[in-house]
């Protein structure tokens, strides 16, 4: 087993279990150092006043005819009697004045106790605190003295504490807190950092984030890792495109040989449904890979271009082209207004995205396009309708499929390869939103595009 570092977060956790654990012993230990209800040396203060005390019996009492009639006089003039009490053991054990009730048993256990240290002993019992011995000699005799004072200072803050353990608990409580916040601190953001990372990756942002290799050891190994992914990620999304862009590259070549040879086949046998037949292929065949090509070089590393963006400044100039294309067939396309929002993204493909869809509907309606913008708390919604024979409610799914077509004589003339929805919704789909198309009221289809937008 490896000893614990503090740059990692095992060791991070190892030291604040072990910090919150020793400032709580030493809070515990320190505690009862200043118990006064455990023995003690006198201080030298009250030490001092207790000598002089001693001294001065001494001087006044050692030649004292009679020992009882000393002690009287002493507690006669003791001006303090009841707050402060002097008692006098000989060397053997025997009060000379012996104490009352609860004290008698407090000054024989105080004895035992103290009997063990050379210097004067001072104990709390309930309210009263003892003190001694003083060595003396009254009437010729050589005595111990012990002091008895009635203690009214509350104890020490801690060691109420320590006797209430529901306030001990809240005090450990509150002493820990900062410490283990800390830790949860030190645990929780690099975590989250680490989820809002694969959040922006579910989203389609693959970026690398060089903030996620930072914090306690366990985290960067982990932040590195991600980066690495997300590299592999990026690194496999454009390999792929660059294999579908060398393929329908290299597809064009046969293709054109193809259609020279059939040009002329033509020539030498003279035209033929047959070979009128192939040339129409051909020449579809010829399309869809040329929007295939168009498709995979417009997404080579577009995937990695994310731009913050107004949705005004985006499809604004869509719209007016749209508006003109429409025009010119005749037709007229309505949009009231675009909603001032931002979004992150890619512009060139989110353009497309929406124009292939209204190019769609101009196509194919019949006299009239409705686009609409909305903007709410969910996200943006763009709706696409037309007027125009719309698509039937099996195929309405299927219609977003690569070179899907309706199947009906008029889609065949109508010259399209079956991309551009297929496009639309990869690019929707690559940006976090949805797509669906449904029948619209007014007659024709109706495409709804929803994305999400910057808060
Ligand atoms: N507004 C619409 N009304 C009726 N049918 C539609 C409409 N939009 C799309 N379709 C049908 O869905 C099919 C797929 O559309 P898509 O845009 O993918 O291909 P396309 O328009 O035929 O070709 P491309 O867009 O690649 O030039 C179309 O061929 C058409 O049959
Ligand atoms: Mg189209």
């Amino acid at each position: 087993m490896n000893l614990p570092k503090f740059s990692s977060l095992y060791g991070r956790i190892f030291a604040i279990f072990w910090l919150t654990m020793l400032l709580v012993l030493i809070a515990v230990i320190a505690a009862s150092q200043f118990d006064p209800r455990q023995l003690h040396d006198v201080p030298s203060g009250p030490l001092q006043d207790m000598k002089e005390k001693g001294q001065e019996i001494t001087s006044r009492y050692q030649n004292s005819p009679s020992l009882r009639t000393a002690l009287m006089q002493i507690e006669r003039n003791n001006v303090d009697r009841g707050k402060l009490d002097y008692y006098f053991n000989d060397t053997n054990g025997h009060w000379l004045n012996p104490p009352m009730g609860m004290k008698v048993r407090a000054l024989n256990n105080f004895i035992t106790q103290s009997d063990k240290s050379d210097l004067p002993q001072q104990r709390l019992y309930g309210r009263l605190m003892l003190a001694g011995p003083i060595p003396v000699v009254i009437a010729n005799r050589e005595l111990h003295m012990y002091f008895t004072v009635r203690w009214h200072q509350p104890p020490p803050f801690l060691l109420q504490l320590l006797d209430k353990p529901f306030q001990l608990l809240l005090a450990v409580m509150l002493t820990s807190t900062p410490l283990l916040l800390w830790l949860a601190w030190a645990l929780s953001k690099p975590a989250m950092r680490l989820e809002k990372a694969a959040q922006k990756v579910a989203r389609g942002v693959i970026e690398l984030d060089p903030e996620l290799e930072k914090g306690p050891s366990e985290f960067k190994q982990a932040g590195a890792s991600f980066n690495q992914m997300v590299m592999a990620i990026n690194n496999k999304i454009s390999e792929q495109q660059r294999l579908l862009s060398n393929i329908s590259h290299e597809l064009r070549s046969p293709l054109t040989r193809l259609r020279m040879a059939n040009a002329l086949a033509i020539r030498k046998q003279g035209e033929s449904a047959e070979l009128a037949r192939i040339d129409t292929e051909a020449e579809r065949l010829e399309l869809m890979i040329n929007e295939l090509l168009e498709l995979s070089r417009r997404q080579i590393d577009a995937h990695q271009i994310r731009q913050h963006l107004s949705i005004q400044e985006l499809w604004g100039d869509t719209i007016e082209d749209g508006k003109f294309e429409a025009e010119q067939q005749k037709k007229t396309l309505i949009c009231h207004q675009i909603p001032n929002a931002f979004m992150t993204g890619n512009p060139n493909l989110l353009i497309s995205a929406v124009e292939n869809v209204i190019r769609n509907a101009i196509r194919y309606c019949e006299r009239f396009v409705w686009v609409d913008f909305q903007h709410n708390n969910g996200g943006l919604t763009i709706k696409i309708e037309d007027d125009g024979p719309g698509v039937d409610e099996e195929e309405l799914d299927a219609i977003f499929r690569p070179f899907y077509r309706v199947s009906t004589a008029r889609d065949r003339h109508s010259g399209g390869a079956g991309l551009g929805l297929a496009i639309t919704h990869s690019v929707v789909t690559q940006h976090n939103g949805h797509i669906k198309a449904s029948r619209s009221q007014r007659g024709g289809l109706e495409v709804q595009i929803t994305l999400p937008v910057d808060l």
